[in-house]
């Protein structure tokens, strides 16, 4: 988990390189995704976890009501407060968020999921959601698994998670954990939290959007 940390840390200068890739599926695929944040998110006061440099909470504050984002580096969060002038930006745990209050009726949480060790799923669900209202609405999205890209998966011996290696601009490599999911086993997991979900998947993303309970 620190090695997560410093990860970001250090990749914060170079991180929004992602989504500015010439390649017209992705490019259309990140303008749907803004798309639904904006019309879903309208009017709403939201949580957002793990916000890094802001990119997505830029795009929801446009409509939303006011946003609340949360994220545990420094120097993602710094790049986001310096864009970022409507948005209430917190450092805080994912897994406590022990600092966060408000009165939330939507929550957003992207590029998070597939971060998460597979057996605090719940524990980190039940948190955030005891954060918001009931029936707020959530948006979260992800990438999809393909095997040309991003380098090899890497398995652990008795570990359900799985890994990637990345090496940073300035040569700097870590293996961080990076889980994927079909839409079979997201459904599997949110039906718990919500009996309105909506998954999409993409040729490089998913994304869904449920209504808590
Ligand atoms: C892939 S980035 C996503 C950033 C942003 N949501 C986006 O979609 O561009 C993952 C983010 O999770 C943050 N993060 C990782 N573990 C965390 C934790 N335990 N608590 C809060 N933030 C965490 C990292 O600092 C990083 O900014």
């Amino acid at each position: 988990m620190i090695d997560l940390k410093q990860y970001y840390d250090n990749r914060a200068q170079e991180y929004e390189q992602i989504y500015h890739r010439d390649d017209p599926v992705r490019q259309s695929e990140l303008a749907k995704i803004k798309n639904l944040i904006r019309n879903s998110l309208r009017n709403k006061s939201v949580l957002e976890i793990a916000c890094g440099t802001g990119y997505w909470t830029e795009a929801a504050v446009k409509s939303a009501k006011n946003i609340t984002a949360v994220d545990y580096s420094t120097e993602m969060l710094g790049l986001a407060k310096a864009k970022n002038r409507k948005a209430n930006f917190l450092i805080d745990d994912a897994y406590s968020l022990k600092k966060v209050s408000g009165n939330f009726n939507a929550g957003l949480a992207n590029f998070w999921f597939s971060h998460i060790p597979k057996n605090k799923i719940k524990s980190f669900l039940n948190t955030f959601h005891n954060k918001l209202q009931s029936h707020s609405k959530i948006i979260m999205l992800d990438n999809i698994y393909n095997n040309e890209i991003g380098g090899e998966l890497i398995k652990r011996e008795n570990d359900e998670n799985t890994y990637k290696n990345r090496t940073l601009s300035d040569g700097t490599s870590f293996q961080i954990l990076k889980n994927y999911y079909n839409e079979e086993e997201l459904n599997i997991i949110f039906k718990q939290y919500s009996s309105e979900i909506k998954t999409y998947f993409g040729k490089h993303y998913w994304w869904i959007k449920y209504k808590l309970n």
